[in-house]
């Protein structure tokens, strides 16, 4: 059997899984490996590398799922004999302006990857715990409809945790249990029955909150966002009819500024004086590293015009595929009706579980420690990258690094990816191209001591070498 040459650094971001599949790969789209070719067996190939033998054969069945190579009992995994032909430049990729936002998926977070919470930090043993005991319940239960608002006893718990760490008042009837935001936000949209109108979006601002409302069939009316949020009084004078607001009012994402009390109270005082709505997109609950959260814009006065929506997608993980709507007293009966039409409260064994997880107090022990990870990983990390780039803001669970006029954020973006470094670029968050700042944005939740040096390090190269060309001057004049 030839020697295979597959190189594994170990001290890259990317998993020694990941590499050799990658290798693999390549060396098949090349023609190195030709078709037909029968690939090194598992034990052998696992052997030569100095890993385990589950690691090479899950790159195998990962090429397999590709149709890339096929496995032939006792003759072996070969190389397929006819390839799957490859994606030609005039097809039309399908990943759309979206692309740069969730990607990738289904894999270990990359360093900086917005969006995710620490892969190291989650209570996977009680987890396991929980959710087999909720397998068990749900397959010894009744086989009858499940409630599409989601299971009661987690609608009670999601509002009696609401009461301590929002400061909302509502009734576990109000509470609507969702696939996560997203899912909230769409059957919020078809509820209000708001087609044809015009929201308010904040600019700049979460760019699948804005595609939503334009599915939704709805007009975007940028407003801008300073030092104290969302700029309503610009709201009021640009877009006076609009039916809604959609707006991140704890922590702007992706700016990380709460919205100033006298903001709040003129938003609130616009939406009751109109009748018309407010959408809060609580992505990040309490979980806030400095300092005590502001409550919820849904709690106290005025909420009967608030619509809150919650998720476990950044607390817990997006995997959970959970998350909340609140719907005002008002509402609550058009939000159900919808979510009992189009799409019920999904995954009832998640549901079951995670009813156990926060009433056992797991869920607030979780979060307590997840600030402290957090606050620690944010740390290290400003200190880091404040001797490497001089305008380094601290915003929610992340940082943004803002680049000189000029220097394309999605082009450092891109060369990143290729590292394994999973940065995003600031000004894909806004609308108005005329107003979009350059900039990276980077999460510091799966930065850990053993990765942050070298990712900061790399991220350090790629910018600088980016500036350099962008101004044409020597790599060692390097900061702006
Ligand atoms: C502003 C904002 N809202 C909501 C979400 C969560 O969305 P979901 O629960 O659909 O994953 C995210 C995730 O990145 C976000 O950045």
């Amino acid at each position: 059997m030839p020697t295979l040459a597959i190189e594994i650094d170990r001290t890259a971001a990317a998993p020694v899984g990941e590499q050799i599949y990658a290798s693999l790969r390549q060396a098949i789209v090349d023609g190195r490996l030709q078709p037909g070719r029968r690939l090194p067996s598992g034990r052998d190939l696992a052997a030569q590398l100095g890993v385990a033998r589950g690691t090479i054969l899950v790159a195998y069945e990962r090429l397999a799922s590709e149709k890339l190579v096929v496995g032939a009992g006792s003759a072996g995994t070969r190389v397929c004999a006819q390839l799957p032909p490859a994606p030609t430049a005039t097809e039309i990729p399908l990943d759309g302006p979206l692309d740069a936002f969730t990607r990738p998926y289904s894999s270990a977070p990359l360093p900086f990857q917005m969006g995710v919470p620490a892969h190291d930090a989650f209570p996977a043993k009680v987890w396991v715990r929980m959710r087999a005991r909720a397998v068990r319940a749900d397959a010894t239960g009744y086989t009858t409809y499940a409630d599409p608002r989601g299971e009661r006893d987690l609608r009670a718990q999601i509002a009696s945790h609401l009461a301590i760490s929002r400061q909302i008042q509502c009734h576990p009837d109000q509470v609507i249990v969702t696939s996560g935001y997203r899912h909230g936000l769409m059957l919020t949209l078809i509820a209000l029955r708001a087609h044809g109108r015009t929201a308010w979006i904040e600019e700049p601002g979460y760019p699948i909150g804005r595609k939503a409302l334009e599915l939704a069939g709805l007009t975007v009316a940028p407003i801008s966002v300073d030092v104290e949020g969302l700029r309503v009084e610009e709201g009021i004078a640009r877009a006076p009819h609009a039916a809604l607001a959609l707006v991140t009012p704890g922590q702007h994402a992706p700016l990380g500024v709460a919205l100033s009390p006298m903001r709040r109270r003129t938003l609130l005082e616009w939406a009751e004086a109109k009748d018309v709505w407010i959408i809060e997109d609580d992505y990040l609950g309490e979980l806030q590293l400095v300092g005590r959260a502001a409550p919820a814009l849904a709690a106290g006065d005025g909420a009967q015009r608030v619509i809150h929506i919650g998720a476990f997608s950044k607390t817990i993980s997006p995997a959970l595929g959970l998350g909340f709507v609140v719907a005002p007293r008002a509402l609550a009966e058009r939000v159900v009706e919808t979510v009992s039409v189009m799409a019920p409260a999904p995954n009832r064994t998640t549901q079951l579980a995670l009813t156990e997880f926060l009433a056992d107090g797991h869920f607030m022990r979780h979060l307590r420690h997840m600030k402290k990870v957090y606050a620690e990983r944010r740390h290290l990390a400003v200190e880091l990258l404040r001797k490497r780039f001089t305008e380094v803001v601290e915003s929610g669970l992340g940082l943004i690094v803002k680049l000189p006029d000029g220097v394309d954020d999605l082009e450092i973006v891109h060369s990143a990816r290729k590292q394994n470094l999973a940065p995003s670029a600031l000004s894909t968050w806004y609308l108005r191209t005329e107003l979009a700042r350059n900039g990276l944005l980077l999460s510091v939740t799966n930065l850990r001591p053993d990765n942050i040096r070298a990712a900061c390090d790399a991220l350090e190269d790629i910018v600088s070498a980016r500036i350099s060309q962008h101004r044409g001057v020597d790599a060692s004049h390097r900061f702006f």
